[in-house]
């Protein structure tokens, strides 16, 4: 089968890493023998599903046996309407990761090329990667954020679309404005600026800090697709559902690659409620901010350096190489997400976690930290 494998693969699929799933919290305390665990580790909403979300469930369960309204019309009009858009400038996805693999699908070539920065989320290489389209990752500046400068120097005449996230995952920091502006106008025409918005909500809970408002930028420029997810703040991870608005012509195309019925009813039942439970977002994003500044002010050791962060993690510099700091964590029962992947080979990333989980992790890192 290797010969066949070696032989009939496409080269890129080959080459590709399958994706690694974390283990269960269960598992890993029955390995361990741990009860108790406390996962930080995969950017979470800890306070739960919006519970307006929950409450309209049971009655979709109903029509199971319906397939979903494959243009999610209510949603679609839910969406629009909260945001202030125009009718057609809306596409659903599986969560939003599947409307960024739509658009490297849908508009690139196999020479354009993809581009972002080397702290980039890991999903906008493999976008690239899974499609056979060139990644390209510019450097980042020294604290690791988006170096506006370094990615403008990075386009060539083959850019296609340009993937930034703010807050961006894993380091939390956010594209300025200004630094927004300097990139549309330095955007080759034929390319696409993509803002992905996975974490704005939370970023709403710090006024003071100057960030881009992806879709003020849009209703500017018809170049800009900004994608969100239901994902995070609205505590709907398990159901899978985002969207992506840009211009009408560039969501027709996202129609054309994506499959039918892949948003579900109780996705979008779910998303049209919590869409509307601005009091579950409010509190989350105040959640977030207070935890943030508690792991900075108090997460410490020597040469620990806790990363400025407006999403719903903060990514930690552990000042050595941080395999063995996972490793610590995990056996006593702090699951946190380690960074070499993203070529951070001395940093942890950690989510923000119950109010009553709070102490525990934070003193737990900083025995691990000390050791
Ligand atoms: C920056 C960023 N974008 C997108 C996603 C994925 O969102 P979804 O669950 O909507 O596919 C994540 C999830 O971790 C993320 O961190």
């Amino acid at each position: 089968m290797t010969d066949w494998f070696d032989a009939h693969i496409p080269r890129h699929v080959r080459t590709l890493d399958a994706y690694q799933p974390g283990k269960p919290v269960e598992e890993l305390e029955r390995e361990l023998g741990i009860t108790g665990a406390i996962k930080v580790a995969s950017n979470e909403n800890p306070l739960g599903p919006s519970p307006k979300a929950l409450a309209v469930l049971p009655a979709a369960l109903a029509q199971l046996h319906l397939y979903p309204d494959a243009g999610g019309f209510a949603l679609w009009r839910a969406i629009v309407a909260k945001l202030g858009l125009g009718l057609g400038q809306i596409a659903l996805g599986n969560g939003s990761n599947d409307l960024l693999y739509q658009l490297v699908l849908a508009t690139c070539e196999p020479t354009d090329e993809v581009v972002s920065h080397s702290c980039a989320f890991l999903s906008y290489r493999l976008a690239a990667q899974v499609a056979g389209r060139p990644f390209i990752a510019a450097p980042t500046t020294p604290d690791l954020a988006c170096d506006i400068d370094a990615l403008i120097a990075a386009f060539t005449p083959q850019t296609k679309l340009v993937v930034l996230g703010s807050p961006n995952n894993p380091t939390g920091s956010v594209i300025t404005q200004a630094g927004a502006a300097k990139v549309l106008a330095a955007l080759p025409a034929r390319a696409l600026l993509v803002f992905d918005e996975a974490y704005t909500e939370y970023a709403a809970a710090w006024p003071e800090i100057d960030h881009v408002d992806g879709l003020a930028l849009l209703r500017a420029d018809r170049r800009v697709v900004v994608l969100r997810t239901f994902s995070k703040i609205y505590g709907l991870a398990g159901i899978r559902i985002g969207f992506a608005a840009g211009d009408q012509a560039v969501l027709d195309v996202l129609g054309r690659v994506g499959r039918t019925f892949h948003v579900s009813s109780l996705a979008q039942v779910a998303a049209i409620a919590a869409l509307e439970d601005g009091a579950h977002v409010a509190a989350s994003a105040r959640h977030a901010r207070a935890q943030i500044e508690r792991f900075r002010a108090e997460i410490k050791g020597p040469s620990v350096r806790v990363l400025p962060s407006l999403a719903n993690f903060v990514l930690v510099d552990c000042g050595r190489p941080s395999p063995p700091i996972y490793d610590a964590l995990l056996k006593r029962g702090v699951i946190v997400r380690p960074m070499a992947a993203w070529g951070l080979p001395n940093a942890i990333r950690v989510s923000v976690c119950k109010d009553s989980e709070l102490a525990r992790v934070i003193t737990t890192i900083n025995e691990v930290l000390a050791a």
